[in-house]
């Protein structure tokens, strides 16, 4: 057996948690990897809400998902005003944290609108629906947002959510972890 790489690893929760016709949310598009693979999944009668603050984000993302311009939405702005956008049950969200390679490496996430868009995720996750987290935190501010979302993560109620910490503990050069969050009953 070959254990799973951390992006793999992804991978596989969000083929066993989204199926077509669901409606999902990239926290962090990005260069629109993440919801280019979405968008495979939910299919043409699904759809993708996809978040970044970036216009190079925005830009890119949009010409990796061009096929599929009727089920993605490309959202110009943070992922704190997801509520503004989405207000239907989803099956998953995922969030790259941190800062978009090759790009201003000062524009990060940042703990506190992370933990906000975790809130409203919550509330719109269905049961037995995924919040996946890939935390880089090698960065200036990456540990500072590591620390804030380990201890809230933590503090979430064990009957409301389980989480998950899935990490290489012998890799150099601080490697990303991925956090996963499943909602098991719909109050706290
Ligand atoms: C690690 S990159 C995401 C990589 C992406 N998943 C991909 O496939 O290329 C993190 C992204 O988060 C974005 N970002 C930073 N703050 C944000 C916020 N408040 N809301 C949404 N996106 C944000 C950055 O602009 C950056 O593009």
């Amino acid at each position: 057996m070959k254990l799973e790489r951390v992006l793999p690893y992804v991978k596989t929760l969000l083929r066993s948690s989204v199926s077509p016709g669901d409606i999902v949310i990239d926290g962090t598009a990005g260069n629109g990897h993440d919801t280019l693979f979405l968008a495979e999944l939910v299919g043409s009668t699904g759809h993708v809400y996809a978040f970044d603050v970036q216009q190079t984000a925005i830009d890119s993302t949009l010409l990796r998902v061009a096929k599929w311009k009727e089920s993605v939405s490309v959202i110009h702005a943070g992922h704190e005003s997801i509520s503004n956008y989405v207000s239907k049950e989803i099956s998953a969200a995922v969030f790259n944290l941190g800062y978009l390679p090759g790009a201003n490496h000062s524009i990060i996430t940042q703990p506190h609108t992370t933990i906000e868009a975790i809130e409203t995720c919550l509330n719109l996750l269905k049961l037995n629906g995924l919040i996946i987290l890939v935390v880089y935190h090698g960065h200036e501010g990456g540990a500072e947002e590591r620390d804030v979302l380990l201890n809230y993560v933590s503090s979430l109620p064990q009957s409301f959510v389980h989480v998950l910490k899935y990490e290489f503990l012998n890799q150099q050069n601080h490697p990303p972890f991925v956090l996963v969050i499943e909602k098991m009953k719909s109050q706290r």
